[in-house]
């Protein structure tokens, strides 16, 4: 073999070990197993453990943006805007670097985050820190929202159940629109990720599945945005993994990382 095929050969290695890391793999694989694709999202949500809090430190920051940002939260964590303020446990109004390049916006807190106060906390969260560090960032690197702060649930007089989950309405998520508008207008990000189709689906204001529309940038108020999939889909999916990790090396790309 030539040099010059032997550094492509290399190189092919390299990526797919990269690949293969993501996906989860801790073995080298000389042929993946067969996943049968699906986009179910009804599935039942696994058990989820509760995170030790130490394992995902509160990050502090300074400075302007940080104290406007801290100014709209002490409004969000009085919002009896809409009914889920009524039920809530702690509003979670999202956490991360005012100055991020990377705005990450999910649907709404969980049974964890509406304990702990903070987004992406349980299982989907330590995916969701997972994926961020496979761009080579830390969870404290960028910002993490939410299109809704507080915990919609099915029985709202039963917040100690766990499971008792379900998507924001259209008028709940609509509610809570400005706080997310404010926190994008003050952060001013280079890119924003949608996960999911709650928050995509109302930041493009599009009827379009996550699986018809990731795989490319759109765009929300002039800067670019990348629909991909929630990262609970993908915990009750690993083969929408593949989908997520091509997302994000379109996002590296367009950050230049
Ligand atoms: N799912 C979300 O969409 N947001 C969270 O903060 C946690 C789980």
């Amino acid at each position: 073999m030539n040099k010059k095929n032997l550094l492509k050969t290399i190189r092919l290695a390299k990526q797919t070990l990269k690949d293969e890391k993501f996906l989860g793999y801790t073995d080298i694989i000389f042929s993946a197993p067969k996943i049968k694709k699906s986009n179910k999202t009804n599935a039942p949500e696994p058990e989820i453990p509760a995170v030790p809090l130490k394992e995902t430190p509160v990050p502090v920051f300074k400075g302007a943006k940080a104290k406007k940002l801290s100014e709209i939260e002490a409004v969000v964590k009085t919002c009896r805007l809409c009914r889920l303020g009524d039920s809530r446990i702690k509003a979670v109004f999202g956490e991360g670097n005012p100055d991020s390049k990377i705005m990450f916006v999910g649907e709404g807190p969980g049974y964890d985050e509406d304990r702990q106060g903070r987004p992406f906390i349980g299982r989907a969260g330590q995916l969701l820190t997972k994926i961020i560090e496979s761009i080579g960032l830390k969870r404290e690197d960028v910002f993490i929202a939410n299109i809704v702060k507080c915990h919609p649930m099915i029985d709202p007089k039963n917040p100690d159940l766990r499971g008792n989950d379900r998507p924001p309405s259209k008028e709940e998520m609509a509610c809570c629109m400005p706080f997310l508008l404010a926190q994008i207008d003050i952060i001013k990000p280079k890119v924003i990720v949608t996960l999911g189709n709650s928050s995509t689906s109302t930041l493009l204001e599009t009827t379009e599945t996550i699986s018809k529309i990731r795989g490319k940038f759109h765009t929300f108020h002039k800067t670019p945005l990348m629909p991909t999939y929630h990262p609970s889909a993908l915990l009750r999916n690993p083969a929408l993994k593949i989908d997520v990790w091509n997302d994000m090396k379109l996002l590296k790309k367009e950050l230049g990382l």
